[in-house]
């Protein structure tokens, strides 16, 4: 009998539903091969959904994806909605459906692939056979951090405030689900924060030292995280397993990212204890090319991947879109964000059809 797995589609803004179409094809192919039946429901988030319900996070959108079997976000966000109050931002919106939908587990790979070496503004030799994974907390921290807020001081002159806070709990389940993928992988975890100033993170090195007593298979080190953002521009192949909290998982998962030459390839996958997870790609919306048929679709593609392997526990279906991308990038095509000479430049479409060719 062919399975069949419902799926929430968050095309969002920008090239978001340039990306989406393609990552949609290539699931639909894959499941023909597979006998498994997807079975899309296309929800609103970010810009997208302020402009048709006035609300970032419509109700309807929360729990379409609470009752899916996964979530394949694209991005949101964009010029034309930032003057807006911060409740109804797009970004709101998707702090919102992560809190929503207790994702507090985010995992962001920075694997770099031998075809792209080349597209990374590093040295070859600093950034070859870099495979990095950052477990970065999303529920907590500065981000959602009480107070916050921007208030009147007796002067009245005004006074902006958020809270970086954490629970030992918080901390706790964050470092488990990043011990067990560092098990799993290198054997080896860094977790990063700024102990030397921040109370909070003091907090946090203590409960992540104490989780490690369950892992003594994993080597755990600590970096404050100025000096984490240095070593991961200056000697990135140190580096197997990241944990770190929201803020500074937020900057440090650019910057690895980046090391692979392009944020377009990469993926991520944010879970919860239970539930369906969210898969999205690491990059934004990029207004700036929306529309244009020149948006890099392969994160979106190997979001879907993670989207297989982890959420809906199909390995073969995701090992099928893995080596469709790697084949086709060995075939020379190449969107503009990762094109070097001698390739071929392709567009979203064409991209999505070499892909389809390949698979
Ligand atoms: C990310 C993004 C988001 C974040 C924004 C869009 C709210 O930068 O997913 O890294 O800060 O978490
Ligand atoms: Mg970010």
């Amino acid at each position: 009998m062919t399975q069949t797995y419902r799926i929430t589609l968050l095309p969002g803004d920008g090239i978001g539903p340039e990306i989406t179409a393609v990552a949609k094809d290539v699931l639909n192919a894959v499941g023909s091969q597979l006998d498994l039946q997807f079975e899309f429901s296309e929800a609103l988030l970010g810009g997208a959904a302020i402009d048709a319900t006035g609300n970032p996070l419509p109700h309807e959108t929360l729990e379409k994806c609470k009752n899916s079997d996964a979530v394949l976000l694209a991005a949101i966000g964009g010029q034309k909605w930032d003057n807006l109050p911060r409740e109804q931002r797009p970004e709101t919106g998707l702090l919102g459906l992560r809190a929503g939908m207790e994702l507090f587990a985010n995992l962001r790979p920075a694997t770099i692939l031998p075809q792209l070496i080349g597209a990374s503004t590093l040295k070859r030799e600093v950034v070859e056979g870099v495979d990095i994974m950052v477990v970065r907390e999303l529920t907590g921290g500065i981000y959602f951090g009480k107070p916050k807020g921007v208030f009147p001081t007796e002067t009245g002159e005004k006074r902006g405030v958020n809270t970086m806070a954490y629970t030992e709990a918080e901390v706790d389940r964050i470092a488990r689900v990043a011990f067990e993928i560092a098990r799993k992988r290198g054997k080896k975890i860094c977790s990063v924060d700024k102990a030397n100033v921040l109370e909070v993170s003091q907090l946090w090195r203590d409960r992540v030292i104490a989780v490690s007593a369950d892992y003594s298979d994993v080597e755990l080190s600590h970096l404050y995280v100025d000096n984490a953002a240095m070593q991961l521009v200056r000697a990135p192949k140190q580096f197997d397993t990241i944990v770190t909290g929201n803020l500074f998982g937020d900057i440090l998962s650019d910057a690895a990212a980046m090391l692979t030459g392009s944020i377009g390839m990469l993926p991520s996958a944010s879970l919860g204890a239970e539930g369906p997870g969210l898969y999205e790609p690491v990059h934004g919306s990029a207004p700036d090319i929306a529309g244009q048929d020149k948006a890099n679709p392969l994160a979106q593609v190997l979001s879907a991947a993670m989207m297989l392997r982890y959420g809906l526990n199909l390995p073969e279906a995701a090992d099928r879109i893995e080596k469709a991308v790697t084949a086709v990038l060995d075939s020379g095509y190449r969107t503009g964000d990762i094109m070097s000479e001698g390739m071929t430049l392709v567009g979203c479409k064409k991209m999505g059809e070499v892909l389809l060719d390949t698979l």
